[in-house]
């Protein structure tokens, strides 16, 4: 390695990704993914290099404990953890899913906002800080990794915030999740949030920070993102964004935009881009969410070029209108999207790929032909174009 490369190298940090599609991703109205469909996703999400793979609830169901259980003791490449409330018989659920997994791990978490502990669990702050501590203590006893979650974290009092995690930490919290349970903050919030934690609380090198936006706003990513900035090691999201209400942060974005972005950013996770595509197709066939064409990464258009002026700046150097490439998420190529904006370069461009040479003449007329069918068809198929070269070529 040159000794560039070695500074870059140092410079970048590792960023765990915690990945939710089975438990939160789950939770998005009218997902229901059975026992086989749960370890095939699963499997692929650690074929993808996710550090951390959240299986479920545990507790919520007998078939929740059973896939939790069969993926802990199936995936062998990423860390399975399982999700419990403050409560020590959903701990020991846990403890009896993940107990045969290669590194058992507990997500056990409680709220800390004012209207949460107010109106839903009905708890003065003191009780929610002894509640969480001895649950800590308690699933330690047990699992050698504790992350605990401090839900609604982001509409919480940031001094309650401070006292709750040092104690967490203390009683043997590694990771500590801070979330924008109803994606409610701004960048610019959700970045003051990680740096308070970070300074204030006196035992925070002893963890690490992570970050789980909701995109209830559409700044999931954006969120995630600015936390990673603050100084989260750990993000948490789903495939393709799925989850409760407007879903949770996607997964392939963040991760796509840390590997574009490095150089701003300098953080990076671990996965295997290009495995980012099958990943994505797999949890919108399993889980009947069909991606929007335009979605970032993954999307249909993602890598498509309509306008005339976008594909002849392509045809002539990619990195005018291209700043992922396609293969890097496992996507086979750019698609030329032929339309009444299109110009004669990526025109004749395409019919070459398909086979034909032509003329300049023939090209002349055949590209007019093209043009008057393009005002009375939205997208210009394969098989058009074949049509048009076939008359183009009968009347010579
Ligand atoms: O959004 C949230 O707060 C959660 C917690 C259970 C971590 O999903
Ligand atoms: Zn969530």
């Amino acid at each position: 390695m040159s000794k560039e490369n070695l500074k870059e190298w140092w410079v970048v940090r590792k960023i765990n990704v915690f990945d939710t599609t089975l438990r939160d991703g789950e939770q998005s109205p009218g997902v229901n993914f059975n026992f086989e469909e749960k370890l095939q996703i699963a499997t692929q999400l650690e074929r993808l290099g996710v550090d951390i793979i959240e299986a479920g609830f545990p507790a919520s169901s007998k078939g929740a404990f059973q896939s939790v259980k069969s993926i802990a003791e199936t995936v062998k490449g990423s860390s399975v953890t399982g999700l419990s409330r403050s409560v020590q018989k959903e701990i020991d659920a846990a403890w009896e899913a993940l107990k045969n997994g290669e590194e058992p791990r507990l997500h056990v978490f409680i709220a800390t906002s004012p209207i949460h502990m107010e109106h839903k669990l009905r708890m003065t702050p003191d009780q929610v800080i002894e509640n969480a501590v001895e649950s800590v203590k308690y699933a330690k006893k047990r699992f050698p990794h504790v992350q605990f979650s401090a839900e609604d974290a982001c509409r919480t009092d940031l001094d309650f915030l401070v006292k709750i995690i040092e104690k967490v930490i203390d009683a043997g919290a590694e990771v500590i999740n801070l979330p924008d349970t109803v994606g409610y903050v701004t960048q610019e919030e959700i970045r003051n949030i990680f740096r308070y934690v970070k300074e204030k609380v006196p035992n925070s090198d002893k963890a690490i920070l992570s970050t789980h936006c909701h995109d209830d706003l559409g700044m999931a990513t954006a969120n995630s993102l600015a936390a990673v900035e603050a100084g989260a090691g750990q993000v948490e999201g789903t495939i393709n964004g799925i989850g409760e209400r407007a879903g949770n942060a996607s997964l392939e974005e963040i991760a796509v935009a840390l590997k574009i972005r490095n150089d701003f950013y300098k953080a990076e996770t671990g996965l295997t881009l290009n495995e980012i595509k099958r990943t994505s197709s797999m949890v919108s066939k399993l889980s009947g969410m069909v991606v929007p064409n335009n979605k970032a990464v993954v999307g249909d258009n993602a890598f498509a070029h309509e306008s005339g002026i976008h594909q002849d700046g392509m045809l002539k150097e990619k990195s005018t209108y291209e700043i992922i490439t396609p293969d890097l998420v496992g996507v086979n190529s750019n698609r030329m999207v032929l339309g009444k904006l299109s110009g004669r370069h990526a025109f004749k461009e395409k019919i070459e790929s398909l086979g034909y040479k032509a003329t300049e003449e023939e090209l002349k007329k055949v590209f007019e032909a093209f043009k008057s069918l393009a005002d009375k068809k939205k997208e210009i198929t394969d098989e058009d174009i074949f049509a048009l070269m076939s008359e183009e070529k009968a009347g010579e």
